[in-house]
């Protein structure tokens, strides 16, 4: 109990770095006034050190001092106090009380407030820390009054997945698809020696009700199970512990042969089994409570069970025996597809996206009860828009968890606000009508639906280094919205959000409506100008996933696919003329998707092959669609600058500069998403733009068409990412670049806007001069201050754009870029763009 003490005094007041996210305890206004309704001790029942009830008063005292400036005391006191502990514990004191309270299932709490008394109940240690958190949460939003509360949570599996690789380097660096810096967790092959991030990521996630955390990379490196790893992996749990957190391990399923030394890897093979079995029993020396393995087999060139012919359930039959002892469960990816074998041009019904349910056809009574399938909310990968798996209506015994990807992986990289829980509520309420029963997601992976024990959730997290944890201090809207909606999928998008937002940045009326706007807005703007009519994320596929390049999805085996020419678009997925995908359906959701009439607008391209002409529900041609999107969704992306600055003195200086210059890059890039998607489209299919935009921008300047020194013009590839298909470099990578004009604009202010391309090579700087007047001097060194993938090319992910507001010019005036380069980067300019003020092109 002691030690509670001297952790009430340890102070709260920290920069708004963003490390303690939503669980700052920042005073809540008025606090004085509320002290008498709220306990002044704090009692645990049974409290062992380290373990989550312990933890749990702790955070009582820690939170209530926060938010409130009040001492709670620790232990029995005459006044009011907050009570904490296990059921079990509580009715050992008081066995009369055994009949009041509800039933609770595993991890679920109770919760009773009355007159400044705290009675905080858990059907298990972790319980009774959700309910503290749930507690302060409440308290934290000004609610002091009296309330009784039972909470369960909707499904038993609620995991976040790390794709943390053991070291930096390679293709994907130190965490796989992460935004937020280097892994928390391992660094250099090791696990790292201090793991105090991996504690403070925990206690996050509890408050949210996550359960257990994968902390490698699903593409698993078999040098996680040598034994010193093996004891780093056991440091890690002692990390998570206190907060109810478990750890899983992702293994590599040719590990007994590249670790082991075997001849073989075959899941059948006695020698194999016996080598998984003491890998499962040593882990479990070292971490009695680990929850379990996740494993990615035969996709994307990782081995699995059918490198000897042995299907996908032999495959996580052979974990889920050597986890049984234990206690443990495995989590088999869905996510099974051959990326070498499809082939675009000689099969018309060739669809990575039928792989999932074709390869677990038959297998769903061939699972051991401890292996639930993990399967990606659509059945490409993480796109802005999907169908709901099918997969989901298949497996009747086997659990399912629904994998969600918090990591903006295909959605802005955190380098775009795009808050997802609205994607995920409509995915999560769609109703796959199996045997023609209300059937939705949320019920299916709850387990109510077809009544299997293991269900739940996975989500993609990828925190990192970064004080923020995801690169972004809005992306954690995301984080917080996973866990709630994994606990109780009923909640709505706005209200998590606003949770989340008094809890983050205060009670602020304006701060709630700008972020509310910017928040639920940016989904829908996002798929508007990254891909849209269901025909994905246009993003380069073959490199980063970050910035558009519409062909790279078609011509290669990863399947992708568009199937975009020059007179029609989209994939043709039916059953009578296409891939067969929608006849994976149950027969209601076959038949809707089956017909065009029936599909929805914003699936139309997933699932049919249509002229670009083709007449959409709201009467537009598709490509008249695809413009106009285009146009909408940046425009509504210039808007959260302008809301974002009424922010300014209302929340602390460092979260308010870091928001706003993503949402200034963010604006500038839609507009490169906007014109190149476009213009590719516009160049495919030859079709004007009715309202004239796509191709004519009478306000830009071609870097090329200007009077050029030491810079010359060079031709862009992919030629969508360049404005007139080229931009301009310097001649060598010593030579001072000039690029000058003569502005023929009548005399005023204008916004200045220059487009350039922002490599991974260097940090060339560039000056704009008006009539010899410096401007605006900036380096090229996004790669440091935007987390999103690094690329050393000339192309729509290293386009940028930069806006000098209300710069006075004449008639006449010469305006004038320098660029100097540095490394291997060329200073390369797009164009610039003199813009009256209003106007944004
Ligand atoms: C995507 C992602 C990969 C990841 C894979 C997976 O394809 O780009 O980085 O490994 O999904 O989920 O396994």
């Amino acid at each position: 109990m002691r030690s509670l003490l001297w952790l009430a005094a340890v102070g709260l007041a920290v920069a708004e770095d963003g490390l303690n996210a939503w669980l700052r305890y920042a005073r809540v206004p008025s606090a004085s006034h509320h002290l008498g309704k709220l306990p002044s001790a704090v009692v645990t029942l049974n409290a062992t050190q380290g373990l989550p009830v312990h933890t749990a008063g702790k955070e009582l005292v820690d939170g209530i001092n926060g938010l409130f400036g009040k001492k709670l005391t620790v232990g029995k006191s005459k006044g009011t106090s907050a009570t904490v502990g296990t059921v079990g514990a509580y009715v050992d004191k008081n066995p009369s009380a055994a009949a009041g309270l509800p039933d609770l299932i595993e991890d679920g709490f109770y919760l009773k407030v009355s007159k400044g008394n705290v009675l905080i109940l858990g059907q298990n240690e972790r319980g009774a820390l959700y309910g503290a958190f749930h507690y302060l949460s409440v308290i934290a939003q000004g609610n002091v009054s009296d309330f009784t509360l039972t909470s369960n949570p909707d499904a038993p599996i609620r995991w976040v997945n790390q794709w943390d690789n053991m070291q930096d380097g390679g293709t994907h660096g130190s965490v796989e698809r992460g935004y937020g810096g280097d892994s928390i967790f391992f660094w250099d092959g090791y696990i790292r020696d201090d793991l105090t991030r991996a504690g403070q990521y925990a206690r996050l996630l509890a408050s949210i009700g996550i359960n257990a955390v994968v902390a490698n990379n699903v593409n698993a490196n078999a040098s996680i199970l040598t034994p010193e790893n093996m004891d780093g992996l056991a440091r890690i749990a002692d990390a998570f512990r206190p907060y109810g957190v478990q750890l899983g391990v992702s293994l590599n399923f040719a590990a007994p042969q590249l670790l082991g030394g075997l001849d073989s890897f075959d899941p059948l093979d006695k020698t194999v089994i016996n080598w998984w079995q003491g890998i499962a029993d040593t882990l479990y020396k070292r971490i009695p409570d680990m929850a379990g393995y996740l494993v990615k087999a035969n996709s994307e060139g990782q081995p699995g069970p059918m490198t000897y012919n042995r299907t996908l359930a032999d495959g996580a039959n052979l974990f889920a025996r050597t986890l049984q002892p234990h206690g443990g469960i495995i989590l088999f990816r869905a996510f099974v597809y051959d990326h070498r074998s499809l082939n675009q041009t000689l099969d018309w019904k060739a669809d990575r996206a039928n792989a999932a349910a074709d390869y677990f056809d038959g297998l769903d009574n061939k699972f051991e009860d401890n292996v639930a399938i993990q399967i990606k909310y659509g059945p490409i990968d993480f796109q802005v828009r999907e169908p709901v798996s099918p997969l989901f209506a298949h497996l009747r015994k086997t659990g399912a968890t629904v994998e969600l990807q918090i990591t903006q992986e295909y959605l802005g990289q955190q380098a775009h606000v795009v808050y997802l829980a609205p994607m995920w509520k409509e995915l999560l309420d769609f109703d796959l009508r199996a045997d023609s029963k209300p059937s939705t997601l949320k019920d299916i992976v709850a387990g109510k639906r077809f009544g299997q024990k293991l269900t739940g959730y996975a989500g993609v997290v990828n925190v990192g280094t970064n004080s923020t944890w995801l690169g972004s201090h809005l992306a954690m809207s995301n984080l917080y919205a996973y866990g709630k909606l994994a606990w109780d999928p009923e909640l709505t998008s706005e209200g998590i959000l606003k949770e989340w937002t008094t809890l983050t940045f205060g009670q602020d009326k304006v701060v709630h409506d700008v972020i509310n706007k910017i928040s639920m807005q940016s989904w829908p703007a996002y798929e508007d100008y990254s891909g849209n009519l269901g025909i994905q994320t246009l993003t380069d596929i073959l490199l980063g996933h970050y910035g558009p390049n519409p062909g790279s999805q078609d011509g290669n085996p990863w399947g992708q696919w568009t199937r975009a020419d020059d007179d029609t678009i989209g994939m043709d997925r039916t059953v009578w003329n296409g891939t067969g995908y929608a006849g994976q359906y149950p027969p209601e959701i076959a038949a809707m998707y089956e017909n065009i009439e029936t599909t929805p607008d914003n699936l139309l391209l997933w699932f049919h092959h249509v002229p670009y002409t083709q007449k959409l529900k709201s009467g537009k041609t598709v490509i008249q669609h695809f413009y106009d999107a285009h146009y909408r969704g940046s425009a509504t992306a210039q808007t959260f600058v302008t809301l974002w600055r009424k922010l300014k003195g209302r929340i602390d200086k460092e979260r308010y500069e870091h928001v706003l210059f993503r949402l200034v890059y963010q604006a500038g890039h839609s507009l490169v998403w906007r014109d190149s998607v476009n213009q590719f489209y516009f160049n495919k299919s030859g079709i004007p733009d009715e309202l004239g935009r796509v191709g004519n921008h009478k306000y830009r300047i071609e870097a090329e068409a200007m009077e050029l020194k030491g810079y010359k013009s060079y031709k862009v590839s992919p030629f969508e990412a360049a404005s007139g298909f080229h931009c301009v470099v310097t001649e060598t990578n010593s030579t001072v670049g000039t690029a000058k004009t003569t502005l023929k604009v009548p005399s005023g202010k204008y916004d200045l806007a220059v487009n350039y391309y922002d490599m991974a090579l260097g940090n060339s700087t560039w000056e704009l001069f008006v009539d010899r007047k410096l401007i605006g001097k900036w380096k090229g060194d996004l790669e440091y201050e935007l987390g999103r993938a690094p690329s050393p090319y000339i192309d729509g992910q290293t386009a940028t754009r930069k806006t000098f507001k209300g710069v006075k010019v004449k008639r006449g005036s010469e305006l004038k870029i320098v660029g100097t380069p540095d490394g291997l980067e060329p200073a390369p300019i797009d164009y610039i763009s003199v813009l009256p003020e209003g106007i944004v092109d």
